[in-house]
């Protein structure tokens, strides 16, 4: 059995031809199988698997079959095949699991993984995943792997289709990592950071400044730490130890820009940590992630007038000015902000002259 994956329930495996009686029992449902032309008979499904095997040999990947962990049981295959997607070869994510085990996120589990192995094993510049338009819970899956609709068509056999497609670059947005500077680890932040959160988060000069309210209990940071700071490109500042000091982020939803390679840089730090340049050494770290790994070509960065640290932090890092809003709602009160931008040619220039 060579296995290829593992997720936390589920083992990825090469389908073997003894998978047969299994496959059989999903693959002739005819509601497991209503989004297809037809249930599939003994013919059909032997071909399924004959055609996996061959193709592991000749494109190194194809459906995967899936079993629990914990009983061995097998309930579905998930991975990718090339399929002919409005008339052009594309890889697409499959998954088919038995109708005994919906519902319990079994499907998004496996691909979330092989999109995953995907990226990192193959070159392709993107992923894909096609439905019929009636096929409710699998555009839903395929939305939850950070796929975007991206086409309609009418196909000759199944009628209108959707397609769902993820590029390399919107993955690596959603990846968790690890970076690492001279002094500092910039780590994804964990649930059990939130005593350590809330040491900080608490004081009124680091949230009030930066335009969010103090922390008013532990509870209250670990529901921000589930909420707001567990997500990809949201890293807990820390020493090499891994002990958190404050937290820089990369935010792709900021009303700054609407444009998709485009982000805010946003940072605070707890304050006995203030001074010796900790978050401009961790904030040029995250402009080459962006601009190097995530192939984003601007970085804007805002902060509130009077905030001289900011300024100097911005400034530091190579930020230029470029506009400022009056009257702007914050907490109780309103704001002057001033907004820099970096873009990707202010950072070669910069940034690549310190490497030569
Ligand atoms: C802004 C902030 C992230 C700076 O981080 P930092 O790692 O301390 O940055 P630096 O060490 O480069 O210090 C930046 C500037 O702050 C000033 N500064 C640092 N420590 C200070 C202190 N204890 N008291 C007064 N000023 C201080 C210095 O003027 C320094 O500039 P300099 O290098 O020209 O001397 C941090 O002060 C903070 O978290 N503030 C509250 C939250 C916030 O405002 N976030 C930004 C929102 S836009």
């Amino acid at each position: 059995m060579k296995v290829i994956l593992e997720t936390h329930r589920l083992i990825l495996r090469e389908y073997t031809m003894e998978d047969f009686d299994g496959l059989y029992a999903i693959l002739s449902d005819p509601e497991t199988m209503r989004h297809y032309p037809a249930p599939y008979d003994e013919k059909g499904v032997a071909r399924w698997l004959t055609w996996s095997l061959n193709n592991y040999k000749t494109c190194g990947f194809w459906l995967w079959a899936i079993q629990l962990k914990e009983n061995g049981q097998f309930i579905g295959d998930c991975g990718i095949t090339m399929q002919s997607i409005d008339g052009e070869s594309l890889p697409e994510i499959g998954y088919h699991i038995h109708k005994d085990q919906w519902r319990k996120g079994y499907a998004k589990e496996a691909a979330t993984a092989v999109r995953d192995w995907f990226f990192a094993h193959t070159d392709y510049a993107a992923v894909y995943s096609y439905m019929k338009y009636t096929n409710l819970p699998s555009y839903a899956t395929a939305a939850s792997l950070g796929m975007r609709r991206v086409k309609e068509y009418p196909d000759p056999k199944d009628g209108i289709c959707y397609v769902y497609r993820i590029t390399r670059k919107e993955w690596k947005k959603r990846t968790f990592r690890t970076l690492q500077t001279e002094r500092l680890l910039l780590r994804p932040w964990r649930e059990e950071d939130a005593e350590t959160l809330y040491q900080y988060a608490k004081e009124p000069e680091v949230g009030i400044p930066a335009g969010w309210m103090p922390h008013t209990s532990p509870e209250h940071s670990r529901e921000i730490l589930r909420t707001v700071l567990r997500k990809p490109t949201v890293f807990a500042v820390c020493l090499k130890d891994g002990t958190p000091m404050g937290n820089i982020h990369l935010n792709f939803d900021t009303d700054m820009s609407d444009r998709e390679d485009e982000c805010e840089l946003g940072y605070w730090l707890g304050k006995p940590f203030w001074g010796p340049g900790i978050i401009p050494e961790a904030g040029r770290e995250l402009l080459r992630y962006a601009f190097e790994e995530l192939g984003v070509n601007a970085v804007w960065c805002g902060r509130y007038d009077g905030n001289e640290k900011s300024r100097r932090v911005q400034e530091k890092l190579g930020f230029v000015y470029h506009h400022t809003t009056h009257g702007l709602k914050v907490l109780d009160g309103l704001r002057t902000g001033h907004v820099m931008l970096m873009t990707r040619e202010t950072w070669e220039t910069i940034y690549r002259k310190e490497t030569i």
